[in-house]
Order: C-alpha cells, then sequence, then structure tokens
C-alpha cells in the first residue's frame, strides 16, 4: 500500500491505493489503536492508586504513534493483497465508472484506460468525509482521513460534528493529552439511544472536553503558518445568530460522510438513486433495480454503516450468486460500540425507535447504574455506568434494545448480541447466573430498576 499524495487522475484520493477500503486505512482500525492509546493514558495515572511508582511527567509522542499505527494498517493493507492473489484474483488499482450495461472503464494513476466487461457487477464505493462548504473548509481543515496519518500532533483541536466519528476522534485526542472543543449543530449521536449519548457527552466534558452547542462555523482563516500552525474560526448560533471566533491549531470536519455514487457512471447503466442522499435501494437480495446490478456497504439506503455489516452481506451474496445458496443478510440487531474512550455498546432499538416500533404503552425499560470495581480505587466515574434493556411486554418481554456504558462495553455488547439473535427475553436474562465481578454482570443479576 502506498498512499498516494499525488496523481494526476483528480478522481484517486488519498488512501486509493490502500487495500481494504476505511475500516482498514481510515476508519476502524486506526481509530481504535488510538483509542487504545487512551485507554493506555487513563490506565497509567490510575495505576499510581494502585500502586505503581509512575514519574508526575508523562509525555505522548504523536509521530511515535502515528507511525506504529501505520506500520499496521500497511500490513493488514499488504495481507489483502497476498489472500486476493491467493485466490486468483485480479486486482486493479484504479478508478472504475461504468460506460454500459456490461462494461466498466477503469482509470489508473497514471490516467491509463482499460475496459472491463462482466455479466454480473457489485458496487462497494464506499462513502467520503463531507466539507462544510464555507470560506477555507477544504484547505483549512482535516478530516479522519487525514487525521491517523497526521505528520505533527493536532494540538489544540477543534471538532466539527456529533456524529460518533467525531467524538471517538475528540475522545481520543484528549485522552492523549490535547485540549478538545467539539462544535455541535444539535444533538450528540443522531440516531442512538438519547440518553445514552447525553451520558456520553457529560462523560467527555467531565474530562476536559469543551462542547460548543448549537453552533456551526462560517468561515476559517490561517492566522499563523507552520505545522500546525494557527487558524481562526469563526461561528454562528443556530438560536440567536450571534457570532463567535476561537483559535485552534487544527479544525477536524466531522459532519458526515458522502455516498461515492455520482462519478461511477450510474447513469450511464439506470441505477436509481435516492436523489437526496445519493445513497443506493436494494432489495432483500442486495439488488439494485438494475437486475445484474448489486450494491452492498455503506452506499446502501437505510442500512447499517459498519464493517461487518458490509463484509457479511458480501459474504451472502457471494454465496447466493456462485455458491448455490439462497440465506439473505439480516441486518436486525447489529451490534455496534462507540469508543469515546469510555465505551458505548447497543444492539438493537434506541429507547425512541422502540417506542415508534411498538408504542410507549407496550415496552418496558429496565435500568442500572454502576460503579466498575476497577474504578473504585482511583475513585473515578461514580456515576457514569449505565446499563439499560428495553423489552416488547407484548411479545413475552422480548430484549429488542441493550445498551451499556461502561469499560469494555464492546466485548460486553457483541456476547448479548448473539443472545438477542437467539431471541433473549428478559425471563431468560434474570436466568442467567452473572459473573463476579466484572462489570457485565450488572446486566444479569436482578438490579435493574
Ligand atoms: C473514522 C471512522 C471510524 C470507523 N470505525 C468503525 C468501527 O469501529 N467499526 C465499524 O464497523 N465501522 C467503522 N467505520 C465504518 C466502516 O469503515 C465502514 O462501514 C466500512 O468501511 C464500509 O465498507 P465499504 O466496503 O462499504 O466501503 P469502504 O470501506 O469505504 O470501501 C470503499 C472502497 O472503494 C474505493 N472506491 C470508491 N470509489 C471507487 C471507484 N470508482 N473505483 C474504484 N474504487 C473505488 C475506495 O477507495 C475504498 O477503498 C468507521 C468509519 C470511519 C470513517
Ligand atoms: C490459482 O491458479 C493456479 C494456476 O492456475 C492454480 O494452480 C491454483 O489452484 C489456483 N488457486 C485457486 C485458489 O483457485
Amino acid at each position: 500500500c502506498f498512499p498516494l499524495t499525488s496523481s494526476p487522475n483528480p478522481l484517486f484520493h488519498r488512501f486509493s491505493s490502500c487495500l481494504g477500503g476505511t475500516c482498514v486505512n481510515v476508519g476502524c482500525i486506526p481509530k481504535k489503536l488510538m483509542h487504545q492509546a487512551a485507554v493506555l493514558g487513563e490506565a497509567i495515572s490510575d495505576s499510581r492508586k494502585f500502586g505503581w511508582d509512575v514519574q508526575e511527567q508523562v509525555s505522548h509522542d504523536w509521530d511515535l504513534l502515528t507511525q506504529a499505527v501505520q506500520n499496521h494498517v500497511r500490513s493488514l493493507s499488504f495481507n489483502y493483497r497476498r489472500s486476493l492473489m491467493d485466490k486468483n484474483v485480479t486486482y486493479l488499482n484504479a478508478y472504475g465508472m461504468f460506460v454500459d450495461e456490461n462494461t466498466v472503464k477503469a482509470t489508473d494513476k497514471n490516467m491509463k484506460e482499460t475496459y472491463h466487461t462482466a455479466a454480473d457487477f457489485i458496487i462497494a464505493t464506499g462513502e467520503r468525509p463531507r466539507y462544510l462548504g464555507i470560506p477555507g473548509d477544504k484547505e483549512l481543515c482535516i478530516t479522519s482521513d487525514d487525521l491517523f496519518s497526521l505528520p505533527q500532533s493536532p494540538g489544540r483541536t477543534l471538532v466539527v460534528g456529533a456524529s460518533y466519528v467525531a467524538l471517538e476522534c475528540a475522545g481520543f485526542l484528549a485522552g492523549l493529552g490535547l485540549d478538545v472543543t467539539v462544535m455541535v449543530r444539535s444533538i450528540l449521536l443522531r440516531g442512538f439511544d438519547q440518553q445514552m449519548a447525553n451520558k456520553i457527552g457529560e462523560y467527555m466534558e467531565e474530562h476536559g472536553i469543551c462542547f460548543l452547542r448549537e453552533i456551526v462555523p462560517t468561515k476559517i482563516e490561517r492566522i499563523e503558518e507552520g505545522t500546525p500552525g494557527k487558524l481562526r474560526v469563526t461561528a454562528t448560533s443556530v438560536k440567536d445568530g450571534e457570532n463567535h471566533e476561537g483559535e485552534y491549531n487544527t479544525v477536524l470536519l466531522a459532519i458526515g460522510r458522502d455516498a461515492c455514487t455520482h462519478s461511477i457512471g450510474l447513469e450511464n447503466v439506470g441505477v436509481k438513486l435516492n436523489e437526496k442522499t445519493g445513497k443506493v435501494p436494494v432489495n432483500e437480495k442486495e439488488q439494485t433495480n438494475v437486475p445484474h446490478i448489486y450494491a452492498i456497504g455503506d452506499i446502501l439506503e437505510g442500512k447499517l454503516e459498519l464493517t461487518p455489516v458490509a463484509i457479511q452481506a458480501g459474504r451472502l451474496l457471494a454465496r447466493r450468486l456462485y455458491g448455490g445458496q439462497n440465506t439473505e443478510c439480516d441486518y436486525n440487531n447489529v451490534p455496534t460500540t462507540v469508543f469515546t474512550p469510555l465505551e458505548y455498546g447497543a444492539c438493537g432499538r434506541s429507547e425512541e425507535k422502540a417506542i415508534e416500533a411498538f408504542g410507549e404503552e407496550n415496552i418496558e425499560v429496565y435500568h442500572s447504574s454502576f460503579w466498575p470495581l476497577e474504578w473504585t480505587v482511583p475513585n473515578k466515574g461514580k456515576d457514569t455506568c449505565y446499563a439499560k434493556i428495553i423489552c416488547n411486554k407484548q411479545d413475552n418481554d422480548r430484549i429488542v434494545g441493550f445498551h451499556i456504558l461502561g469499560p469494555n462495553a464492546g466485548e460486553i455488547t457483541q456476547g448479548f448480541a448473539v443472545a438477542m439473535k437467539c431471541g433473549m427475553t428478559k425471563v431468560q436474562l434474570d436466568n442467567t447466573i452473572g459473573i463476579h465481578p466484572v462489570c457485565a454482570e450488572v446486566c444479569i443479576q436482578c438490579s435493574w430498576v
């Protein structure tokens, strides 16, 4: 994998030549490693309370972290390349575009064009970070695509947005000791359970992250050269139109991602898009409106944008197309985790979505606050961790939503996701014996209120 810094092909972006797509190169993998760096930082300070004599002054080396992360990313990307070769898959590092129903034109980084025909096609072009469209944003701001290989520490950072990508980046940057501000237009973590989202916001604020709420940036200017230099951000309150100004070394935009479906010749083959979102509607067989053209992953309309979802859909699609099988991808009860660096694991519906689906009178919500044992000695976060489950009273108290905020919530949620897949009810949960002393036991002992 050779990240492209310059190519005459304007459609190539920086990680175009890196196999593995967003997740491996500029998503899950570098993100989780940087999350781990933040978690370790916190462990260093906790460890003093457990008797470790750690010097008062500890510092963090951004270069060392990014190099280690990039080395791992490269090795993963290389392994993908090797597995494709082992399986005799032809890999073209080129930009693909439909020219007619059965032909794709591939343009490589040197603008060399080749044409390829096939009976069936699968589109999995993913998404790219969105820009604001305000003066200075493209020239002066970075996105998550740049952050994980940024050549210098971002320094004092403004994160614009409140998506999980925004909060995760803000969380690990603060965890590395940087001064971080998050600028939020409306709510945190749209689409996620809002009670949990607000608890995450409180936790982040307690950990020194400053939130500017109901404010949107309107202009970015460079006021000092250098790496990282200094930027002035002008912003406006969406409530009263009042102007705000702030100075930062780095402005990270994480306001959403746009599906890469507009420059791939879909108009030449008649594949329909949702005009507003650019997303591709598909049926339960991941088939677009053009029967021999399929789509999977982040570009799908109305599906969760997660790596394991894309992988599962792709795997099952390949088996249906060439393996004589007919299993379809089940997009329900997909677990996920937000790392801020405190983890929030969720599976199934948010409380809002459960009310929408079943009616407020037909759901029962059980919840429980807990103080992780490992946090007692360092005496931190007494009111931070929280779990709740949402049951459908009309269906045997089946659990339709699982939410937990606490250390290792991702690891916890994976197991409960299996149980939900098996149709777990409240009685079955209550009849399960816990493991003591672990955080996950809060979900099964009868400590619910
Ligand atoms: C910062 C961040 C953190 C994330 N963390 C997580 C996480 O922790 N867990 C999780 O499950 N998900 C996470 N995600 C989401 C995850 O990365 C995506 O859901 C996943 O990568 C989707 O896979 P995909 O195949 O649909 O698209 P992508 O992985 O985006 O792959 C699309 C590929 O197509 C290439 N491409 C695009 N257009 C063309 C073209 N015309 N011709 C040739 N190639 C083209 C792109 O270069 C890219 O390599 C994260 C995303 C981000 C941005
Ligand atoms: C790949 O091709 C080689 C040479 O044609 C063949 O020997 C090998 O079995 C193939 N491997 C796979 C996984 O199909």
